[in-house]
């Protein structure tokens, strides 16, 4: 598919807000691997501040996200990320689930339109994920009374988030490589 020309299945405010998330998601796992976080009266260092305010950008992001998937009428519709309530889309999620599982067996992808409710639920828990991580950061600044449970929080789900960027970016390279999706269709610049 990727020597086709790229589909706009996703509007450029999504691909925009998708890109800002994605990159601030990347600055922040890179520098929690080395910032120094502020301890008793020492301060944190420079990478903490960058971790810090992209996290305040990263909440930013998530909120304009979720703003887009409530507003726009096209691309993913917001009952595909968030299929949890209604018993006919769960049923097509884990009929989905399946046939993904019965293709992984033979190292392949099902066939894919544009109604993937597998991809789009993990899709959903990750813009979860995200804010939560997002919040819980931003609280253990602004509500001092409870930055150790909130903080306790942000570090447990901290290994979840590196699982979500390799998972989801591994598998989105490797549907581009094997021509079942066009990562244009997501990354690229201008209409
Ligand atoms: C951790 C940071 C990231 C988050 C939170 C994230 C989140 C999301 C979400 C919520 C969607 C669904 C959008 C929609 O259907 O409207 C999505 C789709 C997508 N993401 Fe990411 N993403 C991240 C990083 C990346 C990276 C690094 C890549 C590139 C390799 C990527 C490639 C894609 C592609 C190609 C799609 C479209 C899939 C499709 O059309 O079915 N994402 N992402
Ligand atoms: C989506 C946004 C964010 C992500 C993905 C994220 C991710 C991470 C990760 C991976 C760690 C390392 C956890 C560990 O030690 O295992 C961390 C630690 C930390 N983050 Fe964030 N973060 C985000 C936003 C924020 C924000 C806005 C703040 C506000 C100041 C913040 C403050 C901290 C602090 C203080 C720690 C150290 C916790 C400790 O070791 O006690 N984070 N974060």
């Amino acid at each position: 598919m990727s020597d086709l020309q790229p589909t706009t299945r996703h509007s450029w405010p999504t691909r925009l807000i998708h890109a800002g998330l994605a990159l601030s998601i990347i600055t922040q796992l890179s520098t929690s691997l080395v910032m120094r976080t502020p301890h008793g009266t020492s301060p944190g260092d420079l990478l903490f501040e960058v971790h810090e305010y992209s996290g305040y950008a990263a909440l930013g992001f998530a909120a304009l996200f979720w703003l887009v998937l409530v507003l726009r009428s096209k691309g993913t519709s917001f009952g595909s990320l968030i299929p949890w309530f209604s018993a006919e889309r769960r049923a097509a999620l884990i009929a989905d689930t399946k046939a993904h599982l019965n293709s992984a067996r033979h190292l392949s992808f099902p066939d894919m339109d544009d109604h993937r409710p597998m991809a789009s639920a993990i899709h959903g828990l990750g813009l979860l994920l995200m804010t939560l991580m997002a919040m819980t950061g931003t609280a253990s600044v602004l509500l001092p009374g409870v930055r150790e449970q909130v903080l306790g929080i942000h570090v447990l789900f901290a290994n979840v988030v590196w699982a979500y960027l390799i998972g989801h970016a591994g598998l989105a390279l490797l549907a581009h490589w094997t021509g079942h999706l066009d990562l244009r269709e997501m990354w690229r610049v201008g209409n």
